[in-house]
């Protein structure tokens, strides 16, 4: 006797005994289920069959609760291939899997790797649906390891890695479109893996790491009576390392009720049926509050549900931009107020491992697990690795055990008022004793000390400052603005004057790049020409510089420099507008020999006694005394009688009465230019801008910028070179060709001798910009300079960018080679 009559006869068996509706719980080979029938599991409390979601008319094949009122869909068979007609037919096959089909076309089917024998296909009460051999209790495959947008308790969310397994759930479309949606939630395998909600590619919610008591994230929910989460990293004992499943699913501490966990297009929620309600009760949804929006704060800064702005940053750092922070953009997030000593050149700094409490851990995708090391040792781990950035306890039950450390930015960080875990962040704390034995500059120990002790108390002032301004929120900034502005009596443009003016800001207009943002020429209405610095808004200059830029040039006049005609403050940008200077900068005078931009010798004299007076006026004469900071050939600029004007007072600084020194952990200004313990110890004088005065005339003597190559040397810069032929006694070397004819001699190397006193290593040396004037303007004894400062060329440094040589607070200070003595 045949198979096939066998079969025949086992169908006309089954068709006498069973009724053509089944209200069976299970499928074999010999039966289907077509449209209209359905499974119903033992305890009768699930049903799978076909079904049209919402509004559509199309059919899917889905498990659903049978009890309630309200069809509730927990799984979906071919959720992305629908059938458009009653016609569907679900059929077991002998190998073992169900197949879908809509007249002969397959629409879904299950695909299991192992050997089936009596194959059957079954309905529990949990609401998988299984198929396994008849007498096995091993299952060939379970719609529980293939979940669409609901989970159910018993399942698993996460990981298989012996069968390479993925288990995430993904949000329907819509209610009518059970396909594939934005969001979804899975477990990521991260060294320390954590659990997220993707919106498609991008992070959207992350629930954190599991600490050994919960997640990391969601410290702050209720514990409820009805289910329990679990998570659960099973070892394989022999190879610890060797994880073979790592999940997270719920239990129900009470039987008798209904739960489920369903993503929906915005939301994860959990919904419970208790005995006898009429309707699902939301107990839980996430994200429940912004601060549960991934990143929302930036890096380094944490949010909080409870404080006003949400946003705060960690002790220890300060808002990256200070203007965007207080108008509640958070995304740049904070960044150290002092670099870490791997990376700080500026002062002697050590880093320490800050304890901070009751935070959600930071996003774990570049951290490594120890599993078998203490917090002692991890901590020990961390600062000895400079890119080590926080460590804590992976599992924080009981005592508390394993190791977790983090690598680069920590992001996505909140602080609960209640719950939440430790952190250890790696901070920079100024060393303020000199006796620790690090001897990192150059500048002698006492120096040090002084600066930081002087350092530390100009910063925290800085600090007073910058927190101010971060508390206060946009519309006081706004009115700030505003009032300032009234105070300066300074003409305030509107912006629809600026974009016309500058023909809406075309690069044809661009007449430079700075610093802070770009210049462009502008011509308004009535012919008037202006140059309009546009303020960029990323820069570091934040409202605090821009005030203090106007508020500073508005009161400066002085035929050298550059004057101030007004500002602009439009919604996101800031404007300033000062005078046209027809001739353009200082630099492409002296520096460019292609051009036919010529000075001659009494030109190049009177400009620098230009620069000397507008100097002297800043730093003496001027009821404020102001340091400029940045002064170099591309800050000077010439009208168009070639009179030179001293621009670019953004990054100087005013100070009231005597004082003349100061001290700042942010280093402004060009290499090149700054004085060695400006650029080493961030400590700046008048004296500093004297050095910068000096490098500025030897350039313009000698038609080649400071770190330029000379006569291929190429270990010196053009201080350097100066001093070794001054020394020679060949100071006239130094004469740029072009100029030689024009040059007195006398003049000349009396301007080289002057240059060679200001850029002296030690400030006190260096003459004040008075004796500076009354050096050039007579025939006084001049004394011998002694060595300067930084003689030697910064090997990395590249001249064809002007910005490449700018060091703003917002770059590492990297100073490769320091002056010999
Ligand atoms: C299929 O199931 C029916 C009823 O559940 C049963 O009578 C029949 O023997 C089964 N057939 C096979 C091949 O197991
Ligand atoms: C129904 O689906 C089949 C294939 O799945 C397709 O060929 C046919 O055009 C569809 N009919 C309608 C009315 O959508
Ligand atoms: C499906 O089969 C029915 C009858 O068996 C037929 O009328 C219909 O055209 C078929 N549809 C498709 C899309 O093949
Ligand atoms: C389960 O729930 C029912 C009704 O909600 C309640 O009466 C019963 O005490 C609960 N059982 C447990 C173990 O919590
Ligand atoms: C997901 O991203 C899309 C665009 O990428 C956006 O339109 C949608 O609103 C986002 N969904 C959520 C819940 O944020
Ligand atoms: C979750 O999302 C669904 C669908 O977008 C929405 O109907 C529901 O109100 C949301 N639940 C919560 C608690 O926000
Ligand atoms: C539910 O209703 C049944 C019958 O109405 C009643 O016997 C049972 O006590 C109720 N259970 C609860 C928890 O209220
Ligand atoms: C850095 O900032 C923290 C708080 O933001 C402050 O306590 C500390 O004094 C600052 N460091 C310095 C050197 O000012
Ligand atoms: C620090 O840790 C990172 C990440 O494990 C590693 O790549 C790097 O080599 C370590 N550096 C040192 C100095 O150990």
């Amino acid at each position: 006797m045949g198979i096939i009559s066998f079969m025949i006869m086992i169908m006309i068996i089954s068709y006498i005994i069973v009724p053509p509706i089944l209200a069976s719980n299970s499928i074999n080979v010999s039966e289907s289920l077509s449209d209209g029938e359905t499974l119903i599991s033992a305890g009768g409390k699930f049903e799978l069959g076909f079904f049209s979601p919402g509004n559509s008319v199309r059919r899917y094949l889905g498990i659903w609760y049978k009890q309630m009122p309200i069809q509730k869909v927990v799984w979906v068979a071919n959720r992305v291939n629908p059938i458009n007609n009653t016609l569907g037919i679900l059929t077991l096959t002998t190998s073992g899997n169900l197949m879908l089909r809509q007249n002969d076309s397959l629409v879904w089917s299950t695909t299991t790797q192992k050997q089936a024998q009596k194959p059957m296909a079954e309905l529990l009460d949990s609401g998988n649906l299984v198929i396994r051999n008849q007498d096995e209790t091993d299952y060939l495959w379970q719609s529980f390891d293939y979940p669409c947008d609901t989970i159910l308790p018993g399942m698993k969310l996460g990981w298989d890695l012996r069968n390479d397994l993925e288990r995430r759930i993904t949000s329907w479309k819509s209610p009518d479109d059970p396909s594939p949606g934005d969001l979804s939630w899975g477990l990521v395998l991260h060294n320390y893996p954590e659990f997220y909600l993707m919106n498609r590619t991008e992070k959207y919610c992350r629930l954190g790491p599991w600490n050994g008591l919960q997640f990391s994230g969601l410290s702050d929910r209720k514990q409820n009576s009805i289910y329990d989460f679990k998570y659960v990293a099973n070892n394989d004992l022999n190879y610890v390392s060797n994880k073979d499943e790592m999940f997270y699913s719920f239990t129900l501490k009470n039987s008798s009720a209904f739960v489920s966990a369903t993503i929906y297009q915005t939301n994860i929620s959990i919904y419970v049926w208790e005995e006898n309600n009429t309707n699902w009760l939301l107990t839980e949804s996430t994200p429940l509050n912004s601060c549960e929006s991934y990143g929302i704060c930036g890096p380094y800064a944490s949010c909080s549900t409870t404080k006003s702005p949400a946003c705060q940053c960690l002790r220890g750092f300060i808002p990256k931009s200070t203007q965007q922070w207080a108008l509640r953009d958070w995304s740049q997030g904070c960044v150290r107020n002092i670099s870490l000593s791997c990376n700080n050149q500026q002062m002697d700094v050590d880093d320490e491992l800050m304890k901070y409490v009751g935070l959600k851990v930071p996003d774990t995708t570049h951290t490594l697990l120890y599993e078998n090391v203490d917090l002692e040792l991890c901590r020990t781990m961390c600062l000895n690795n400079c890119s080590c950035t926080a460590f804590t306890n992976s599992d924080i039950s009981g005592k508390g055990s394993g190791c977790v450390m983090w690598f680069g930015d920590l992001i996505d960080i909140r602080q609960f008022d209640t719950g939440g875990q430790d952190l250890y962040i790696r901070i920079a704390r100024v060393v303020t004793e000199a006796s620790n034995g690090r001897n990192k500059s150059v500048i002698t120990i006492a120096a040090t000390t002084a600066a930081a002790i002087f350092g530390m108390l100009l910063f925290c002032s800085y600090i007073i400052y910058k927190v101010r301004w971060r508390i206060a929120d946009k519309s006081k900034i706004d009115d700030n603005i505003e009032r300032h502005l009234e105070d300066l009596d300074l003409p305030l443009f509107d912006l629809q004057t600026i974009t016309s003016a500058t023909n809406n800001f075309s690069l044809n207009n661009k007449i430079g790049q700075g610093g802070f943002g770009s210049v462009y020429k502008g011509k308004l209405a009535d012919g008037q020409e202006i140059a309009v610095k546009r303020l960029s808004t990323n820069s570091g200059q934040g409202i605090t510089e821009f005030l203090t830029e106007v508020k500073l040039i508005a009161k400066l006049q002085h035929r050298n420099l550059v004057k101030l005609l007004g500002c602009c403050v439009g919604r996101q940008e800031k404007f300033l507008v000062y005078e046209y200077m027809a001739n353009g900068s200082l630099d492409s005078f002296i520096f460019d020999k292609i051009t036919d931009k010529l000075l001659e010798w009494p030109q190049r004299f009177e400009i620098i006694f230009g620069v000397a007076r507008g100097l002297v006026y800043l730093h003496q004469d001027s009821r404020l005394r102001i340091i400029h900071r940045d002064l170099k050939a591309s800050n000077v600029l010439l009208d168009h009688k070639l009179n030179p004007k001293i621009s670019d007072f953004g990054m100087a600084r005013s100070f009231g009465g005597d004082q003349i020194e100061g001290n700042t952990h942010r280093v402004v200004g060009t290499y090149g230019y700054m004085a060695p313990e400006y650029a080493i110890g961030g400590q700046f004088s008048i004296k500093s801008d004297v050095f910068s005065f000096g490098v500025l005339l030897l350039e313009i003597i000698c038609g080649n910028k400071n770190s330029a190559l000379y006569h291929g040397n190429e270990t010196l810069n053009l201080v350097g070179y100066a001093w070794r032929v001054w020394k020679e006694g060949k100071a006239l070397e130094l004469i740029e060709s072009r100029i030689k004819e024009s040059c007195v001699v006398s003049e000349v190397l009396r301007c080289i001798h002057v240059s060679l006193l200001c850029v002296q290593q030690y400030p006190e040396d260096r003459p004040t910009m008075t004796s500076v004037i009354q050096m050039l303007g007579s025939d006084m004894e001049l004394v011998e300079p002694k060595a300067p400062g930084f003689c030697q060329r910064k090997v990395s440094s590249d001249e064809e960018s002007p910005n490449q040589n700018e060091i703003s607070s917002n770059d590492e200070l990297t100073i490769t080679s320091l002056n010999g003595r």
